[in-house]
């Protein structure tokens, strides 16, 4: 299947997505709610993981970045496409565990693990730990020893490569706060250092240089400067990696303004990957390393949808007009951590053209909760269904219940039939933690 096919207008007028009417689920299931077309996402899992298969010999592996939508089915998913997973944090390892994730194929990263979630992977039996701090290395090799074990380490590496993308989404910039420079000499340190730890084995260097990037010349550019690293570390320390992990990022379409990548576009996108990894191998005389990619939104970001129910209309005469939405930053906080843009369609007329510019405003008392400004619709009316495409990554996940608002559930559809993938919350799920010193109940 094609993956564009995710979305269209069935003959009611309304929009569907993966075969279902997005009006039916809404009766169905309320909103808002998260919409997540599974067989999109298996198609992006199967179009990496046959690249690496048919371009690179299957000597690699893919990784779900489970930071763009974690939870139990996901990693179900993953793992019956054969992905192994991406996790930063004890809460997506544990919840990656729950869902019988194979642990060998997970890698664990972050820059600030926690030693006690050093020691849960440890005890998980994670495959690899990216190690992203001295202390990190240290406290790794002493937990590793005590339980008699070598572990699998890659070393993740700045290789100093801006991508054209919003500057809290670049990670390899000379500033970042995430891995070692190649530049100041850090990196170099690290693998001097990790080389002599007696319970770690280095496998090699991870580097991820940002999101939502478009340009191939990025990723073929900082494959040159790891594995021109790699060369240079070779002569020295006669040190050559079998593993490179050159992290995700692959961009996605949000709006026109962006470009509609084909299930193709994405496995060229890999495979100059995998070509510049052949010619800088055979350039540097390094032997063809294991390749390893950690996608998270391109898989699952098309893939989603939000489902909102339109309230108040407020016109602001001359100014703007407020289409108000039953949800907002707190199922989808990316317009105001990053001015991202979207694209929204009326759900229930969906075959109508935009005739004016709105700006869709959630809940929240913050005057900054939008979804985006100038977005084209066509006239909305209190009552109308409001989809809000290419929500599927970074949404959910980024969620909170900010104003004590409920996070809303996720449903997974597959030719026409949606089933939950997140249970909804309700209100006695908000004061579960809260506690009342007794002095406060006189
Ligand atoms: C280390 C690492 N790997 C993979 C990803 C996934 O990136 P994307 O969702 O853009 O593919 C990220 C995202 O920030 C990341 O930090």
């Amino acid at each position: 299947m094609n993956e564009r096919e995710t979305l269209k207008v069935n003959p009611r007028g309304h929009l569907e997505i993966g075969g279902a009417d997005c009006i039916e689920l809404a009766a169905d299931f309320g909103t808002p709610l998260y919409v997540f077309d599974e067989a999109y996402i298996r198609n992006m899992m199967r179009v990496y993981r046959n690249t690496i298969e048919e371009e690179y010999n299957g000597n690699g592996l893919v990784l779900y970045a489970s930071k763009a939508f974690s939870c139990e089915a996901m990693y179900a998913i993953a793992r019956q496409e054969g992905l192994g997973a991406d996790v930063v944090s004890g809460g997506e390892l544990y919840t990656a565990m729950r869902a019988g994730f194979p642990a060998e194929k997970i890698c664990f990263h972050g820059n600030n693990k926690l030693k006690s979630e050093i020691m849960y992977a440890l005890d998980c039996g994670v495959g690899c730990f990216v190690v992203d701090a001295s202390s990190e290395a240290d406290f790794l090799d002493e937990e590793a020893g005590k339980r008699g074990i070598v572990q699998d380490v890659l070393v993740r590496i700045n290789p100093g490569v801006e991508a054209h993308t919003h500057a809290f989404v670049q990670t390899a910039t000379p500033d970042s706060k995430f891995g070692f420079s190649i530049h100041n000499g850090t990196a170099e340190k690290m693998v001097e250092s990790l080389l002599q730890k007696k319970h770690l084995r280095l496998l090699g260097y991870h580097s991820h240089i940002g999101s939502q990037i478009f340009e191939k010349q990025s990723f073929v550019l900082a494959v040159k400067k790891v594995l021109d690293f790699a060369a240079d570390i070779k002569q020295k320390y006669c040190f050559e990696p079998q593993t490179v992990n050159m992290g995700g990022g692959f961009g996605i379409w949000y709006t026109d303004e962006d470009s509609k990548i084909s299930a193709g576009g994405y496995r060229d996108y890999l495979s100059s990957l995998i070509g510049a990894v052949k010619a800088e191998c055979a350039a540097h005389g390094l032997r063809f390393p294991r390749i390893m990619i950690e996608p998270g939104r391109s898989i699952v970001g098309e893939a989603g949808i939000t489902l909102y129910t339109v309230g108040a209309i407020k016109e602001i005469p001359g100014l703007k007009k407020y289409v108000a939405i039953d949800g907002g930053m707190f199922d989808n906080p990316r317009y105001c951590l990053y001015q991202s843009k979207y694209t929204a369609v009326l759900a229930n007329r969906a075959a109508e053209k935009p005739t004016e510019l709105v700006s869709v405003a959630g809940k929240c008392c913050e005057s900054g909760d939008l979804i985006g400004v100038n977005m084209p619709l066509p006239e909305a009316h209190t009552g109308d269904i409001l989809a809000v495409l290419s929500t599927g990554a970074y949404n959910y996940s980024m969620a909170s219940n900010y104003n004590r608002n409920l996070i809303p559930p996720a449903v997974l559809v597959n030719n026409g039939r949606a089933e939950y993938i997140v249970k909804p919350q309700h209100y006695e799920d908000l004061v579960r933690f809260d506690a009342v010193p007794e002095y406060l109940k006189k």
